[in-house]
């Protein structure tokens, strides 16, 4: 029997290939992966992040599960708006978790922290678990992104609420012309000579191309048992915030 298939960019890979070949990928950029960020997107993927957290209006005393939490941003972010919260960062590369935990402690955030290496599609948590789950331009990243968005219903509990930043589709047709011209020959060049590594920022802006637009994403929020779902763009649809609700 033939294994199923699933997209690494605009390759077309074994379904059982794909986590390792992130794993790799993320493994590579993990020490260059906050500069890059900056670069690639001028400093906006921050203030993405701040409106995702206008959103979200995190509060006292939440507890929250970052999933593909990286390098540790938006858990970060949600503690300093929170005052006092707890974060759980979990991600399936090491390597990114190690440079978040050094920020965590230049910047004195270490003890409201913890970082776990976890699969999306198989949290290392108990049902019930997290007031709040966020996944930040990860859940591109993940194998199947259905089975990440039922697990995060798994591990909220009932009254807790999701939300995902993640790169969408931009409605204008000239203007999704005009960000293709950019992301497909600027920023595999900038990971070449920041990074050192063009090939992880070309499967970078493919694997942008290969995800669902905002609202075919919003279905599959509401398949995973969310409530309340909706969305909005940043951006023009650069990026999207979806968000959504256990009830
Ligand atoms: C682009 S980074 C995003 C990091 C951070 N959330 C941010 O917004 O800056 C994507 C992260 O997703 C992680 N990742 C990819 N697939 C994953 C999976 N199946 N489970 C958990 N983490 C995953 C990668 O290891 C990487 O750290």
């Amino acid at each position: 029997m033939s294994e199923d298939t699933t997209h690494f960019g605009f390759e077309t890979v074994p379904e059982s290939e794909k986590a390792g070949r992130v794993q790799g990928l993320f493994g590579s950029v993990a020490s260059k992966y906050d500069i890059m960020n900056d670069a690639m997107s001028f400093g906006i993927h921050r203030i993405w992040k701040e409106a995702m957290m206008d959103w979200l209006a995190p509060r006292r005393g939440q507890r929250l599960l970052d999933v593909a939490g990286g390098t540790g941003d938006v858990s970060f972010k949600f503690i300093e708006r929170a005052g006092e919260a707890e974060a759980v960062v979990c991600d399936i590369t090491e390597p990114m978790l190690v440079e978040g935990r050094k920020r965590a402690e230049a910047e004195k955030l270490a003890a409201s922290l913890d970082w776990v290496v976890g699969d999306a599609m198989a949290l290392p948590f108990p049902d019930n678990s997290f007031d709040v789950y966020t996944i930040s331009f990860g859940i591109r990243n993940v194998t199947r992104p259905q089975e990440a968005l039922n697990e995060a219903f798994r591990v909220l509990k009932p009254g807790g609420r999701l939300m995902v930043l993640e790169f969408s589709q931009i409605p204008n047709e000239l203007m999704q012309k005009v960000y293709d011209l950019y992301s497909f020959n600027i920023i595999p060049q900038m990971g070449r000579v920041i990074a050192g590594d063009a090939d992880s920022y070309q499967y970078l802006v493919e694997s942008i191309r290969n995800f669902p637009d905002q609202e075919t994403f919003l279905g599959m929020l509401r398949k995973a048992g969310f409530e309340n779902a909706s969305y909005r763009n940043l951006s023009m649809g650069i990026a999207a915030l979806h968000s959504g609700w256990k009830i």
